[in-house]
């Protein structure tokens, strides 16, 4: 009975977690943007800005990356990337920042998102 229950409290903190996204299934998944990201120690702007510290970054944020005109207006209307908006913006990145020069199609599937978010997440400024 005691063991029922314990295993009962377990669970609930195990619910949760799962529900949090894979940070190294979303290192695999981060290959879609390797070709225009780079992040990680020494990280610097390619095709695309680098991503160090993304989640909690003001968009449009790093000096010396030109970003679009669209991108820059985003910035002005957004005053951080957070995770939800993040997962919004990476499922269709040109139909929510209309204008944008990144140009992917966007993750389809929310599980890919959330794993490639967790992947953002640690990897700090
Ligand atoms: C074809 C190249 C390309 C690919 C692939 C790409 N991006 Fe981008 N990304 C860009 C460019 C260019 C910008 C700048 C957009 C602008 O200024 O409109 C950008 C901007 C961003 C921003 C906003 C950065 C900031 O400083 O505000 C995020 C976040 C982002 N990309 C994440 C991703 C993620 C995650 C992936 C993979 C799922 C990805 N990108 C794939 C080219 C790309």
């Amino acid at each position: 009975m005691r063991r029922s229950v314990l295993i009962a409290a377990a669970m609930m903190f195990v619910v949760p977690a799962a529900a949090e996204g894979d940070a190294e299934k979303g290192k695999a998944s981060f290959a879609k943007c390797a070709a225009c990201h780079e992040i990680g120690p020494g990280a610097a702007n390619k095709i695309g800005p680098e991503l160090n510290g993304i989640v909690g970054r003001k968009p449009a944020a790093i000096d010396g990356f030109a970003y679009s005109k669209a991108m820059q207006e985003f910035g002005a209307a957004n005053p951080a990337w957070t995770e939800e908006l993040l997962a919004t913006y990476l499922e269709a990145p040109m139909k929510v920042v209309k204008g944008t020069k990144m140009a992917f199609a966007g993750l389809k599937k929310p599980e890919e998102r959330e794993n490639i978010i967790a992947y953002l997440k640690s990897n700090p400024q």
